[in-house]
């Protein structure tokens, strides 16, 4: 568990100008989440005593995002207005936080906004290897296979670690070096405090380096130690896109694998992209290509996908989603949704409700049991329970100006691709014959006709089409020889009838 005195100070302020974006590349996010909450998440692990973001490039949007994030435990905001460098940088954590504790004391660990993989596990194995070595500075290290563009770890030749040499500050000997920093660090506050104002701008960046108080501190006397990471993967920084997307290939690894130890089945890993805060109940199978993105928590024995995308839905339990895109919806237990189904910002499916293909709902209640199988639109609708909307049945909520609601009570019965004019009511019980455009209340137990009466004209085809070979079918079929009598009611020839 942490030590008695822990504040961590997540470095959040550089532009990450590798990233060539309008967005500060702390807030460009993997699995859901930007990269700086992953880093404070990992620190709020170890129950820290203080937490300190340095925010600077494009800090309102950091500040915006944080202000939000009800996930984090508070987190003090220093700031740095110019990026003078990583050593600058935690200066100005250290002075945010004195300014608002005064004295720092105990152990000070500093991390990267950028570093999203980093484990809290692996800063409590650097927390409690600095406090048994009794170092003044311990350094997370990994053992990496190409370490082009990181610190290096330059060791004596007793294996104790002397210091740490940029990449493009160091010599063909020293990035032979694999073992690279991953900007991660225990130190002794005092130790900090004292080391920070001497470190100088004699590299290659003119930059105030964080990685110089390693040397600053052993010339003084202290102990400096190092941790290698087990999964080098930890300690990898984002740079750039390339790097961004190499990341959340991992992390999302690491997510699909927790949920599969917890009991679910997901068919694909690789198609499969589930974000940090997913739930998802046990003997619940995920299809391939399935996403499930933030906000989205799962029930149960359910079956999701092939190809869904659920965002920010609730879901009970027994539930089937399949091929469908979702949006802020919740969905009862035992329902069933798609293939090709659009559920929208809050929609609520009951239990049992079932919403078939092609099928688009939007802040709309589907009631226990109630069934939209196929072809709908329902926008701003409540449907009762167990009521039946037809194939093609689209609700006609918004005038160009306005949205209103329709109104559809328990057991209702709406008959294929009839248009609902909102505002109206269809009480309990009531049924709309087919190809009705609905304009007016329906009361309990009626049934509304809104439709043309279909009429005839008698042999139309014969006299109008005559060398045709509609006329030609119609005759095979007796049209004309004064047998045929087919239903229908003949209106008295009308030629002028056309249905051009
Ligand atoms: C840094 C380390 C390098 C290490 C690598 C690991 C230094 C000098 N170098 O290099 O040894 O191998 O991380 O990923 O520390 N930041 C600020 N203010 C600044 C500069 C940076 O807040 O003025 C923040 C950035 O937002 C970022 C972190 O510090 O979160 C690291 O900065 P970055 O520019 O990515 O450093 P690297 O070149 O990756
Ligand atoms: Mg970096």
């Amino acid at each position: 568990m942490p030590q008695p005195d822990v504040t961590v100070i997540v470095l959040a302020a550089g532009a990450g100008t590798r990233m060539r974006s309008a967005t500060p590349k702390v807030m460009h996010p993997i699995a859901g989440r930007p990269l700086v909450w992953h880093a404070l998440a990992a620190a709020a692990g170890i129950t820290p005593t203080h937490l300190v973001a340095v925010l600077g490039h494009g800090r309102e949007q950091v500040t915006g995002f944080l202000a939000t994030a009800t996930d984090l435990p508070p987190v003090i905001s220093g700031v740095q207005e110019q990026q003078l460098g990583t050593g600058h940088a935690a200066a100005c954590g250290l002075d945010a936080l004195r300014a608002r504790i005064g004295t720092v004391s105990g152990t000070v660990i500093v991390t990267s906004g950028d570093t999203p993989l980093l484990r809290a596990e692996t800063l409590e194995l650097l927390a409690r290897t600095h406090a048994d070595a009794g170092n003044a500075v311990t350094v997370l290290t990994a053992t990496v296979a190409d370490p082009t563009g990181y610190g290096r770890i330059v060791r004596e030749a007793d294996g104790t670690v002397s210091r740490i040499v940029e990449h493009r500050d160091a010599d063909d000997e020293q990035r032979a070096i694999r073992e690279i920093n991953s900007s991660v660090y225990a130190f002794d506050a005092a130790v900090l405090v004292d080391t920070l104002p001497r470190v100088g701008t004699s590299n290659s960046q003119g930059e105030q380096y964080l990685t110089d108080v390693l040397a600053l501190a052993r010339a003084d006397g202290h102990r400096v130690g190092a941790v290698i990471a087990d999964d080098a993967m930890e300690t990898e920084g984002v740079n750039d896109r390339a790097q961004l997307a190499a990341l959340a290939r991992v992390l999302n690894d690491r997510i699909v694998r927790r949920h599969q130890l917890a009991g679910v089945t997901i068919l694909d890993p690789v198609s499969t992209w589930i974000d940090a805060d997913v739930t998802i109940g046990a003997d619940s199978v995920l299809e391939p290509g399935v996403q499930l993105k933030a906000g989205t928590s799962i029930g149960r024995d359910c079956r999701i996908g092939p190809d869904t995308t659920l965002s920010g839905c609730t879901l009970g339990d027994d539930v089937a989603i399949t091929r469908s895109h979702c949006i802020d919806a919740r969905v009862g237990d035992g329902a069933d949704v798609g293939p090709f189904a659009y559920l929208r910002p809050q929609t609520v499916l009951h239990h049992g409700a079932h919403v078939g293909a092609h099928v688009e709902i939007k802040k709309s209640t589907i009631g226990p049991g109630a069934k939209v199988p196929h072809l709908t639109y329902l926008g701003d609708a409540e449907v009762g329970a167990g009521s039946n909307i037809g194939a093609g049945v689209i609700t006609a909520n918004y005038d160009g100006v306005h949205k209103f609601p329709t109104v559809i009570g328990e057991h209702v019965f709406v008959g294929t691709n009839s248009t609902l004019v909102a505002p109206v009511t269809l009480a309990d019980g009531s049924y709309v014959a087919a190809g009705s455009t609905v304009t007016q209340d329906v009361a309990a137990g009626d049934l509304a006709v809104a439709r043309g009466r279909q009429h005839h004209s008698r042999g139309w085809v014969l006299r109008r089409r005559a060398d045709s070979r509609y006329a030609d079918a119609a005759r095979r079929a007796g049209a004309g020889n004064g047998a045929e009598q087919p239903a229908g009611q003949p209106d008295g020839a009308d030629d002028k009838d056309s249905p051009a």
